[in-house]
């Protein structure tokens, strides 16, 4: 009954972590609760047991209590600590993205979401999902700060212009689901807004089939990047030993000419198709231009998809795509 009252306070849940973030809040509107109630009991109780009966009645002194203050230092420590611990345990879960799972690049702009499943099929304001599958979101923005948030899923993060953020999902219920941006993002910015559809995995893939067969075929993030890098001649020099190769590159660690080494990553590569000389990789000259400007950042991101799809195959120079995550 009440718990039935207080799910109905609460937006549905449809995802594997809303019960923890649910389950934390209402600990903490609990726990808040009852010391409120504790305190104004007191008060009042306090108020009628220790009140002058006389004019002349004085009180007693007194000077301390080591017992009492231990006490009252040790319980709420315990308290805080134990939040902290549930709090720190839902953040790092939803915090730990899924590796080569269901990747969907996410593309925040005044005022619209644009989404691309790792078969290459593209959506804008809508995204169709399998039920029961972790569906690792990679976003970014192309203007200003935007943020996807979804309720029922219990997800927010910003979306960044300039970096990638990510969040993770599992949905548990067949539905479909609102999706907000959370961050004030101009005049259109409460229009900002769209659906999570939730299907049944064969239905799914059904939909996406039809969807493909409709629009002609589509290609993958990876091979959209490989003819992305073709064009716009990046095999010129990774593919000849003037500019560090791609496959095997993604994942590795590369040492610059001060010593400092770092982990090719996607914001490593989206910086040096930027800004190629921030970072040069010792040994290297510094021939690349900078694509500013004439690449988009869903461009981008394909070109990482590519490059991230050579990670495994350190020998072959221009490998074939390995055709998506499926
Ligand atoms: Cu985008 Cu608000």
């Amino acid at each position: 009954m009440i718990q039935e009252w207080l799910m109905n306070l609460l937006p549905e849940q449809a995802s594997s972590m809303a019960w923890a973030v649910d389950g934390l809040m209402l600990l903490l509107v609990a726990t808040a609760a009852f010391f409120t109630a504790l305190i104004f009991t007191l008060v009042v109780v306090f108020t009628v047991r220790y009140r002058r009966n006389h004019a002349t009645e004085q009180p007693v002194q007194i000077h301390g209590h080591l017992g009492l203050e231990i006490f009252w230092s040790a319980v709420p420590t315990v308290i805080v600590l134990i939040f902290f611990g549930l709090g720190a345990w839902v953040y790092i879960i939803q915090n730990t993205a899924p590796t080569g799972g269901f990747e969907v690049s996410v593309v925040g702009k005044q005022w619209m979401w644009k989404f691309q499943h790792p078969d290459g099929k593209r959506e804008i304001n809508e995204l169709h999902v399998p039920l029961g599958q972790k569906v690792h979101l990679l976003m970014t923005s192309e203007d200003v700060i935007h943020s996807f948030f979804v309720p029922a899923f219990r997800i927010k993060n910003d979306v960044i212009p300039g970096r990638y953020t990510q969040l993770w999902f599992e949905a548990t219920k067949v539905g479909a689901y609102h999706l907000f941006c959370a961050e004030y993002c101009g005049t259109q910015h409460s229009g900002m807004i769209g659906k999570i559809v939730v299907m049944e995995p064969a239905e799914y893939q059904r939909w996406l089939g039809s969807e493909i067969a409709a629009s002609g075929g589509v290609k993958t993030p990876q091979e959209e990047g490989r003819l992305l890098a073709e064009k716009n001649a990046c095999l010129t020099c990774h593919a000849t030993g003037r500019a560090p190769a791609f496959p095997g590159i993604y994942g590795s660690t590369v040492q610059f000419e001060n010593g400092i080494q770092a982990v090719v990553d996607d914001a490593y590569i989206r910086e040096s198709i930027l800004d190629p000389t921030a970072r040069l990789v010792a040994g290297y000259q510094p021939l690349m231009p900078t694509y500013t400007g004439q690449l988009s950042e869903e461009e981008i991101m394909r070109i990482i998809s590519y490059i991230k799809s050579l990670k495994n195959v350190p020998d072959a120079a221009n490998a074939p795509v390995a055709g998506g995550a499926r």
